[in-house]
Formats: structure tokens, sequence, C-alpha cells
């Protein structure tokens, strides 16, 4: 009985204590700019003017190197925070269907205690916000908002039609990815860890994942044009750089996601880098996505590691998919409720020019995990 009662005692002990390190170790990053909402509020006019007041001291979760960098291009701080939210959008997008759905909370970290593993997950959101970063900033430059760079000064591609003029107002690709490795990673940097250490080789993952995201968006950026000439014609077209859609760099990151590659912590010679665990997989580049640990399975909520489990969310009945109910509920089941649907329907042409529907109620039944 004594034995029993002192075993749950430690058990409770040992559970507070992973509980207290787990809660230690949240990281406050720039991310949290994302949700800074002066940086959308005020035009960047105003936050220049707000520069005679300490925007960069006042802005959450940056390193002192990112601080440093706040004060000498504070033009430039509205877009990174764009960046990051246009990431965590894509993120929440690309991940809609999935247990672990990229959902932000309000702590320090935005991403929460999640990323505190370093898992496949936490690869995906350091890629796709350094990449939303190099996708705000190459635009801002292109609409001529931020005073250290412009239009795209990126030569002439060698396979462009000759007749082709080259010149159009382009987006500032280059600029963009180097000022997002600059502050993107300064955060990383700074950390100065034991060689050899577990947070040497997340430091590591995190600068290789950032680094993806940022290569991945630069090298999908494309060569657009606009026809001149009589109308219709296009028989002279003049053309541009132009970064892809982020959607598309969504996508890729995602197929990037899903071929992750598990990595491990080695030395050669006096220097530590990360190679493939299992050495039958191919090397992974630059572009690829790495991580060190396996994830959890997000069944269930745990604060400890920051997953809200998936009780409550609606699935699929019948699908097979991620969001099946089977998959999604981890195969505790689901209950059935009845919503009620209102569709746009029985939709009229009328002369000229509209068209006009009815709006149709009907019932659907919705699946929710237990
Ligand atoms: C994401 O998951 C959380 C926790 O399970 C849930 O509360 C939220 O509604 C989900 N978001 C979407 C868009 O499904
Ligand atoms: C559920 O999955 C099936 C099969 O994949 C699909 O045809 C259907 O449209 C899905 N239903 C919803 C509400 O997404």
């Amino acid at each position: 009985m004594a034995v029993q009662v002192s075993l749950r005692v430690l058990r409770v002990l040992v559970t507070l204590l992973s509980c207290y390190t787990h809660l230690g170790r949240v990281r406050a990053t720039w991310w949290q700019m994302a949700v800074d909402s002066r940086l959308y509020s005020l035009s960047r006019a105003e936050l220049y003017i707000i520069g005679a007041q300490p925007l960069c001291t006042t802005l959450a979760g940056l390193s002192s190197g990112q601080r440093k960098l706040c004060n000498l291009y504070q033009d430039h701080m509205s877009s990174v925070g764009i960046g990051a939210r246009q990431g965590i959008e894509e993120c929440q997008h690309q991940f809609r269907d999935r247990r672990w759905n990229c959902t932000t909370s309000d702590e320090d970290s935005v991403f929460g205690r999640i990323v505190n593993i370093g898992s496949r997950e936490a690869s995906f959101t350091y890629a796709i916000a350094a990449a939303g970063v190099v996708n705000a900033v190459s635009r801002a430059c292109r609409e001529g908002e931020l005073t250290t760079c412009g239009c795209s000064r990126a030569k002439r591609p060698k396979d462009l039609n000759r007749d082709w003029l080259w010149g159009g107002c382009g987006d500032d690709v280059e600029y963009g990815y180097y000022f997002a490795r600059e502050f993107v990673d300064a955060q990383e940097k700074e950390i100065i860890p034991t060689p050899g250490s577990q947070a040497h080789a997340r430091q590591l993952m995190n600068m290789h994942n950032n680094e993806a995201g940022r290569k991945l968006t630069f090298s999908n950026a494309r060569v657009a044009c606009k026809c001149h000439g009589v109308s219709g014609s296009c028989s002279l077209k003049t053309c541009w750089q132009q970064l892809a859609d982020f959607r598309t760099v969504g996508n890729l990151l995602k197929d990037k996601y899903d071929g992750a590659n598990e990595v491990k912590l080695i030395k050669r010679g006096k220097r530590y880098r990360l190679d493939r665990r299992n050495p039958r997989f191919n090397v992974f580049t630059d572009e690829d996505l790495v991580y060190l640990n396996k994830s959890p399975d997000y069944c269930n909520a745990d604060p400890t590691i920051g997953s809200l489990g998936t009780h409550g969310r609606e699935c699929n009945k019948t699908g097979l998919g991620t969001d099946g109910c089977n998959l999604m509920c981890c195969g505790r089941g689901y209950n059935t409720f009845k919503r009620e649907k209102v569709e746009r329907c029985n939709c009229k042409f009328h002369w000229c020019c509209y068209v006009k529907c009815k709006r149709c109620r009907s019932i659907e039944n919705v699946y929710v995990c237990k």
C-alpha cells in the first residue's frame, strides 16, 4: 500500500517535472510578427514615424540580431510580418485535412509547444514561414515600398526570344532571398549550442529547413510576359521576373513534407553536420525538408507537447484520406449531427446581363470525432 502510494507520488512528480521542462523551453520567435496588428493597420509611412518611438524594441519575439536588422531596415518589418502570416495561412490550408492542422495559439511561439519536437511538421513550419518572407519582401521591392531595393535587376534569360523585351518591373527575388536569409537565420545563429548536442542538431535542422523554403521560392520564380502591338497581335512582348504564386510554393513544400528526410547529427573531422539516418535513402538536397524526431500521433490533447488532439474535429465518413473518420478520430469513433446547408441554386440568366439564383436549404450530416 505504502509502496503504491509513493509510486503514484513519484509518477505525479515526474509528470510535473517533464511539464515544467517543456513549459520552460517554449521559445519566442519572430513568427510572432505575423500576429502584430500594428504591422498591418499602420501604413509604412506611419510605421516609419513610429520609428521615433522604438518600434523595434516593442516587436515581440525578435532575437538581438533581428532587432539590429529591424533598426537598420525598419521599413521591411511589415513585409516580414505579412510574409510570416502568409506562411501560416498557407500551412493551415495545406494541413486542413490532417490531425495536426497548423493551429496557431496565443502563446509566444505562435505554433505552440508542438514545434519543440524536431518533427516533419516543425520542418514545414520553418520552411513555409521563411518562404513567406522571401515572397513578401521580393514583392514589396517591386512595388517600390522599400528604400533599399526596387525592380528586379535579374539578367535577361539566355533562352528568351530575341524579339521580346526584357525589362518590365519584376519581383526582386534575389533581394528577397538575401534579406530573408539574414533576418530569419539570425535567430538560429545566435544560439551557441554545445557541439554535438541535441540543441546543435536542432539548430542545423531549423537552418536547413529555413533555407529549403527560401530556395524553393527563389528557384520557382518564372519569367512572365505581356503582349503589346496591334490589338491582339502580340508581335511585341515585354518580360520580367515574377514570383510563383504562393499557393504553388505551398504545394511544392507540401510535397517536400511528404518526402521529408529523417536525419541525425554526425561528426566529420572537426565539423558536425546532418546526415540521413537511413543510408539506403537518397541524399537530400538544399530544397528538401529534414527532421530529427518522429512525430507524435496528434490523436489526443497533450499540453506537455502542445498537441490539441482531434476530439471535436469534423471528418469525412466515407473518405479514405487523412480526413476520413477512421484516421482522423484515431479509432475512437464519431458522433453524427445534422446541419442546415444553404446553397445557391436554380440559377437563371436574365437579359441582360445578370444571373439570379435562389437560396436552397438542405440538411446535411456532419461527422465529428469522439
Ligand atoms: C484545427 O484543429 C483544432 C484542434 O483540433 C480545431 O479546434 C480547429 O477547429 C481545427 N481547424 C480547422 C480549420 O479545422
Ligand atoms: C468524402 O470523401 C469522399 C471520397 O473521397 C468524397 O467523394 C466526398 O466528396 C467527401 N465528402 C466531403 C464532405 O468532403
